[in-house]
């Protein structure tokens, strides 16, 4: 592992596989200090906003020991604000950093910083594209909280259009042997024709549909999503104004009543009226574990990419 760019890397369940297997081991050696005295360095350079991604990335690397270089804010307070574009800020930034964590506003951003970084390259987030290590979270989630991911129903939920942590995960579950995957959408944010072909290609079974109360009995696992207002042009606001005020897929008491008992509900949050709280304290809401699962997950994928090696021991 070089970069980690896109969930398209992860194409075999042998790396997937060594990757949960590096997880539940920090999972039980939670402060295992692999890079004390390493002298490694994270940096995290943020030009949207983020609570999760940054501060899980930041947290994995100072439990580990090692240093983090931080801009929250790229944007507004790097030399962007000069002018500067990405792939110098990117040179320089390689230069102090082992590793860069990039969130960007433009899709391709990731990839185009991996072609000028010396060290390797996170995408933590470009655009509407892809959101990698997020998947690899939800992933991990789905096969800890169900036990497998193979066999199971699985309904990705919201903004499929423009989601970047649902694009990423569709590519990974086409790895597995899932039953079937529910794509519940709105017509004028469904889910992408590449991806769709290439989850057909990898034979899995797909069904699009409007109705999240109709397939809610036979879902094992809910995947929501809010709508991703960032992404609306102004022509379009009116439809999300719309759509966020009626939203017909929010997860409430009422649906909560007609899902599986062992059926279980993640978001890759922040949740903006979606998932009712009413919902927060039934052990079906596995958005918070999935929080945590996160932490592990990156401290995991730092060990391996500047480590490298997978097994960790
Ligand atoms: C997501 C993102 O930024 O794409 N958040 C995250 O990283 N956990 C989802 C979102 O913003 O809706």
């Amino acid at each position: 592992m070089e970069h980690i760019l896109k969930a398209q890397q992860f194409s075999n369940r042998e790396d997937l596989d060594k990757i949960f297997e590096a997880t539940d081991w920090i999972r039980k050696n939670p402060n295992p200090l692999f890079f004390k005295n390493s002298g490694y360095i994270m940096a995290t350079m943020f030009y949207e906003p983020s609570t999760r991604t940054r501060f899980s990335f930041e947290t994995a690397m100072k439990k580990l020991g090692g240093g983090v270089l931080s801009t929250e804010n790229a944007e507004e307070f790097s030399s962007t604000a000069k002018g500067e574009v990405l792939e110098d800020s990117i040179r320089t930034v390689s230069v102090y950093a082992d590793v860069i964590v990039l969130r960007h506003h433009i899709e391709g951003a990731a990839e185009r910083a991996a072609e000028v970084s010396d060290v390797p390259i996170i995408n933590a987030g470009d655009g509407a594209g892809q959101h990698p290590t997020q998947a690899l979270l939800d992933l991990y989630t789905i096969q800890r909280e169900c036990g497998s991911i193979d066999g199971k129903t699985i309904a990705l939920i919201g903004d499929l259009a423009h989601s970047r942590t649902i694009h990423s995960l569709a590519y990974l579950l086409s790895n597995y042997d899932i039953k079937k995957l529910y794509l519940v959408s709105p017509e004028f944010v469904k889910m992408k024709k590449e991806i769709i072909y290439h989850l057909a290609e990898h034979n899995i079974t797909i069904e699009i549909t409007s109705e999240l109360a109709k397939i809610a009995p036979e879902v094992d696992v809910f995947y929501q999503t809010r709508l991703q207002k960032e992404r609306f042009l102004a022509s379009d606001f009116q439809m999300y104004q719309k759509y966020h005020k009626q939203n017909e897929f929010r997860i409430d008491a009422e649906l909560l009543k007609l899902m599986k008992p062992e059926a279980r509900i993640l978001h890759p949050l922040p949740r903006v009226g979606e998932i009712l709280h009413e919902v927060d304290s039934d052990p079906r809401a596995a958005y918070f574990r999935q929080v945590k699962n996160g932490l592990y997950l990156r401290m995991a994928l730092l060990v391996m990419l500047l480590n490298g090696r997978y097994i960790i021991k």
